[in-house]
């Protein structure tokens, strides 16, 4: 499909729209999606987030077939939990390209009180823009082997192309402490629009505005904020939360977080900034009584970034959605390995085409130790289960963690829905790269 980047044309895949239209259900719906692939390669369809039955969560050769070029596949699943959810592909590097789309579950007893539901899409955009992303991989490939050839040092003789003054020249955030990311992106985006062409949210003076925040993006972490405002979190990965104020948050490659502002009057930047890339995403939230001629500057930095930060220890779940307490029947450690000079990311040691499966048995309650070995952050991910985080009672339910350069992360979660689920770094160039196993139910 052709794309329109403010004036700019690429052509590039998507289902219809950059984002795909969101699929709305309401928890316990059966939801049925039919999928025709007029792609030239497999596809696959991953429902994110969602606990769903094990042969209708789209990883190909894995749950499911891919669907072939010319051919169709109907998804016929349950959404048993309301929440903020997407889907995408999981074959190759086809995230990268503009295949993603909201998934949003109401709840049929909402407790929140707001006045508008909008739901933000942040994604980091390089194809069709020098280079698509397959061209991306081999670059990262070569910038990685780059910079260690010269001892760490910024790469500066490597062939990259792209055009980015970053290109070559590493990404650092001391928020992601280290590396912020192997790929440099020409522009990103909120909705499926840059900067030069930002969306703008109309809402009346004093209304509270629900947003659902989701990273669609391959190699970026966003750090959000809404200038002259605070945002109470009230959903991490759609399961609800303990409301908390924060002037800021991070969100890594497929994490969601609702969260609600009370509009001040005028006309604010809402701001992605790609963590570590001196680069942004932006919106603006603009009331009805606020001047015409008011509007916040394109590639503004509202001062909320640089301001209190959500950490996961700042998250409680709600007791409605708190895992029950258990005794833990398995526990175990998960390295997550990867050599920066060959670009082989795996999960102990292995690349996924030589995993070793994590085995479960169904109802088990599970521990896994996450262990960040290498020098950069991953944001994990494991499907058809929420884990809870950071081994305490209250710890909120997420299915996409951020475990940063030599961190320990402990996930709990019940072996509830037997199958074959993939658990992975969702960085799309390291799960290619075979950052990924498998957690399989044995008998
Ligand atoms: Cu959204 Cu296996 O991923
Ligand atoms: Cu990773």
């Amino acid at each position: 499909m052709s794309f329109d980047l403010a004036g700019q044309i690429v052509s590039t895949w998507g289902f219809g729209a950059i984002p795909g239209t969101a699929i709305r259900a309401r928890a316990g719906d059966i939801l049925e999606v039919a999928v025709r692939n007029d792609l030239p390669e497999d596809l696959s369809i991953h429902w994110h987030g969602i606990a769903i039955r094990n042969d209708m969560d789209g990883v190909h050769d894995l749950t499911q077939p891919p669907i072939q070029p010319g051919s169709a596949f109907t998804f016929r699943f349950a959404v048993p939990d309301p929440g903020t959810y997407w889907f995408h592909p999981h074959t190759g590097l086809q995230l990268d390209r503009g295949l993603y789309a909201p998934l949003i579950v109401d709840d049929p007893a909402e407790p929140l009180v707001f006045d508008h539901d909008e739901t933000l899409v942040f994604d980091d955009w390089l194809d069709g823009l020098g280079r698509n992303p397959e061209q991306a991989l081999v670059e990262a490939r070569q910038r990685m082997s780059s910079m260690s050839g010269m001892g760490g040092m910024a790469g500066m003789g490597s062939a990259d192309t792209g055009g980015g003054s970053a290109t070559g020249m590493s990404m650092t955030s001391t928020l992601l402490d280290g590396d912020a990311g192997d790929v440099t992106y020409p522009l990103h985006l909120v909705n499926g629009r840059p900067p030069a062409d930002r969306p703008t949210m109309t809402v009346a003076s004093g209304d509270r505005v629900r947003l659902r925040l989701i990273n669609a993006g391959s190699d970026t972490a966003y750090r959000v904020a809404v200038g002259g405002h605070r945002m109470t979190v009230t959903h991490a990965d759609g399961f609800a939360v303990e409301s908390v104020e924060v002037d800021t948050l991070v969100l890594g490659m497929g994490e969601r977080y609702d969260v609600v502002v009370t509009a001040r009057s005028g006309a604010w930047p809402i701001v992605a900034a790609a963590e570590g890339k001196g680069a942004s995403a932006e919106a603006v939230l603009r009331t009805t009584d606020a001047s015409a001629s008011t509007a916040p500057p394109v590639g503004v930095t509202p001062v909320e970034l640089a301001g209190q930060v959500l950490t996961y220890n700042d998250l409680r779940a709600l007791s409605t959605v708190a895992l029950p307490n258990a005794m833990t029947d398995r526990e175990r450690d998960v390295a997550l390995t990867g050599d920066m000079m060959s670009y082989n990311w795996g999960i102990d040691g292995r690349s996924f085409a030589d995993h070793k499966p994590i085995d479960v048995k169904l109802g088990e309650r599970v521990r896994l130790v996450l262990r960040n070995k290498t020098a950069m952050w991953h944001p994990m991910h494991l499907h058809g289960h929420t884990f809870r985080i950071g081994g305490r009672p209250d710890g909120p339910r997420k299915d996409t963690v951020n475990v940063l350069p030599g961190q320990n992360v402990i996930i709990d979660f019940d072996a509830d829905n037997p199958g074959q689920w993939m658990m992975h770094c969702h960085n799309t160039y390291h799960l290619e790269s075979g950052m990924a196993t498998v957690v399989s139910y044995v008998r």
